[in-house]
């Protein structure tokens, strides 16, 4: 008995995402299989963005439809062309629909089997060897193909290929966004050549003259960063909302290697009040660069860079701003390391906010966006793909937050933080001195610092007004963990189904091993005992590839166009004594001119998004085909229009508005 099934091919509407190859599908039931049956109709088949309709004979009733087999093979004379399938779709005779996500690209000749959409830990295929089998013959296949290496000692392990041309088309750029990516970067560079800047090995002669340097593109917040740089309210201001908002932290005792009094910030305080008085109130905050001490400076067009590691003493006042009382240049107190204050010369005051704006620059840079964004969230990937199947729960969650990640880091490995890369010409680090400080910071990156609520808590912030960062993350991180735990109430029933589920506790055990190569003190778990852990270890995941990311991405440009406000080198050493700064040395301190024009260029890059931009929540992939699923994706947006409404609205009353965690402008994964 011939029995029709109907069956509907989407394909995906990428600049040549449609296929002339042959497909074929083979339907496998739990009492049987068609034939391979070719889709196959008058016209065109497979066109970018089409819906193709068919009908499709088996010999017999295959019964509930667990898999398809997708069967890609030459046709005729016509060269293979690669294909983006969306999804398929089978409607059986008796009326039940199936549904297959694919969104993925088909390379080559070849057959992919797909598993019917309802998502399925290996708890719930348990009565079934031929899916298990399947899930397992998927992991083997993703492990040969994702294969880790080491890029550099010390460093989180990362995946083996060593050009974006080496990447599967699955995870590299589409042609569109690689395309704006090339044109971006291209344009910029030639304004610069064209005003010989790029080339040009000097001082700046004012500070004015750096507004030559990026002509070509202006926001409300660079002209703001223009005009209020010098403030030390401003200086404050931005280690609460600017592109570095998780490095100050609540200062309960002054530490003995930096030995402020009372006396030194009596000024700075006022009269009503001491130091005891205000680290007692819990208003006294620091910034310690501790960890850049020893980091090695390269050189730039020539001359040795300096590389310090400074402290800075902030006060939170009454008026509700965050100051600078008292910054050293060093680790080391004593007559050579003086302690500079608000009250001193004005470029004494002004060379020691540059030194921390400076060695700032690079914790933010090299351990808080590539460490613990890109490089992180790249194990979260490999670990993912290699150790849970397509129908897992967890992979369907979690795959549209991985989008370009791999691309966005291998190119970022090939032109910019490698040796000869573009972050030679850039910054004071080179390319050794990034690679000491992303090994020795790789012990800073804790579970604590990376789950939200803790890492407030643990620096001492979790009630510090006009700290606009913390207020939008939070409702960020909650609205996530709200979603998960959701989508994790419909899988997991109970704490035991979480802790037997052995694809997830294999997850989280090699991005233990290979990130933070097993480091207990790491506080990264080695396996998941409850529903609870269960859910906020993913909110970290969604979390960390998403907002994090664009907390401290997204502002790059902005706030470090105007480069006296974020240099990314410093030409000359610290000053052992007050009083002898000129305005002068500072120029000759500052990077010269083709070092601010290069640290332009990347800032210009990496803060752009280059089209095809899916925005938090955004889920156009249906990887979930349950209603209560999409009923739990629905629910997650409709909080983050929410928010967006609350930051919109607190933004009214702002001088300089925080915008970079409006969901709309928070990209669902990291990359760029
Ligand atoms: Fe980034």
């Amino acid at each position: 008995m011939v029995v029709t099934y109907k069956v509907r091919v989407a394909t995906g509407n990428y600049l040549c995402g449609g296929t002339m190859d042959s497909i074929s599908i083979t339907l496998v039931g739990s009492q049987g299989e068609s034939g391979k049956f070719p889709l196959d109709k008058c016209g065109r088949d497979f066109s970018p963005g089409e819906v193709d309709d068919y009908k499709v004979e088996s010999q017999q009733d295959v019964g509930p439809i667990l898999l398809i087999r997708l069967h890609k093979e030459r046709y005729g004379a016509f060269p293979q062309t690669s294909w983006n399938c969306s999804f398929v779709e089978v409607l059986a005779p008796e009326g039940q629909k199936y549904h297959f996500p694919c969104y993925q690209w088909i390379v080559g000749y070849q057959t992919l089997e797909l598993r019917e959409g309802a998502a399925r830990t290996i708890g719930m295929d348990a009565g079934n060897p031929s899916l298990l089998q399947h899930r397992q013959k998927e992991l083997e296949a993703k492990r040969e193909a994702y294969r880790y290496k080491e890029y550099q000692p010390g460093w989180p392990m990362c995946l083996d290929a060593d050009t974006v041309d080496h990447l599967h088309l699955n995870d590299r750029y589409s042609r569109i966004k690689e395309n704006v990516f090339q044109v971006q970067m291209v344009t910029a560079e030639v304004e610069l050549k064209m005003k010989g800047l790029l080339d040009c090995k000097n001082s700046w002669r004012k500070l004015d003259d750096i507004r030559m340097a990026f002509w070509f593109y202006r926001s409300p917040v660079t002209e703001y960063v223009i005009r209020h740089w010098q403030e030390d309210a401003f200086f404050g201001y931005q280690y609460l909302n600017g592109v570095n908002p998780i490095i100050i932290r609540k200062c309960v005792e002054i530490p003995a290697k930096f030995p402020v009094t009372q006396e030194m910030v009596a000024a700075s305080l006022g009269k009503h009040t001491t130091l005891d008085k205000e680290l007692k109130k819990g208003t006294i905050f620091l910034i310690d660069c501790w960890i850049l001490e020893g980091v090695p400076a390269t050189k730039l067009n020539g001359s040795l860079q300096c590389i310090s590691a400074p402290l800075c003493l902030l006060h939170f006042t009454p008026l509700g701003e965050m100051i600078p009382i008292a910054i050293q240049l060093t680790q080391q107190s004593g007559p050579e390391s003086p302690i500079f204050l608000p009250t001193d010369s004005e470029w004494d005051w002004a060379l020691a906010k540059f030194w921390v704006r400076n060695s700032t620059f690079y914790i933010h840079e090299i351990l808080v966006h590539l460490l613990s964004t890109h490089l992180v969230v790249e194990v979260f990937i490999l670990a993912t793909l290699r150790n849970l199947p397509m129908c897992h729960p967890i992979y369907k969650l979690l795959i549209p937050h991985f989008r370009y990640t791999l691309h966005i880091n291998v190119l970022g490995r090939v032109n910019l933080f490698s040796l000869g890369g573009l972050i030679e010409q850039a910054t004071g680090t080179g390319f050794h001195g990034v690679s000491h400080l992303l090994a020795k910071g790789l012990s800073t990156v804790t579970y604590t610092s990376l789950c939200l609520p803790d890492d407030l808590r643990e620096r001492g912030v979790e009630s510090l007004p006009n700290y606009y960062y913390r207020d939008d993350a939070l409702k960020l991180w909650e609205a996530i963990e709200s979603f998960v735990s959701a989508i994790v109430a419909l899988y997991y029933k109970s704490d035991s189904s979480v802790k037997e589920d052995s694809e997830v506790q294999a997850w989280v055990a090699e991005i233990l091993e290979k990130c933070f190569f097993g480091q207990e003190s790491s506080g990264f778990p080695s396996h998941l005992e409850t529903i609870s852990e269960l859910t906020k270890y993913l909110t970290m995941v969604i979390f960390t590839s998403s907002v994090r990311h664009a907390s401290v991405n997204n502002g790059q440009f902005d706030f470090g166009a105007w480069m006296p406000n974020y240099p990314s080198s410093m030409r000359k050493p610290p000053p052992k004594s007050k009083g002898s700064v000129t305005f002068g040395d500072i120029l000759d301190t500052l990077p010269d001119v083709s070092t601010t024009c290069s640290t332009l260029l990347i800032l210009w890059l990496l803060s752009r998004e280059p089209g095809d931009r899916r925005p938090l929540g955004c889920y156009p992939d249906e990887h979930f085909t349950e209603e209560r699923a999409k009923e739990a994706i629905g629910a997650f947006q409709r909080r983050l229009v929410q928010i967006s409404e609350e930051i919109k609205e607190r933004n009214k009353g702002l001088p300089l508005p925080y915008h970079y965690l409006c969901p709309k402008e928070i990209e669902n994964s990291t990359s760029i």
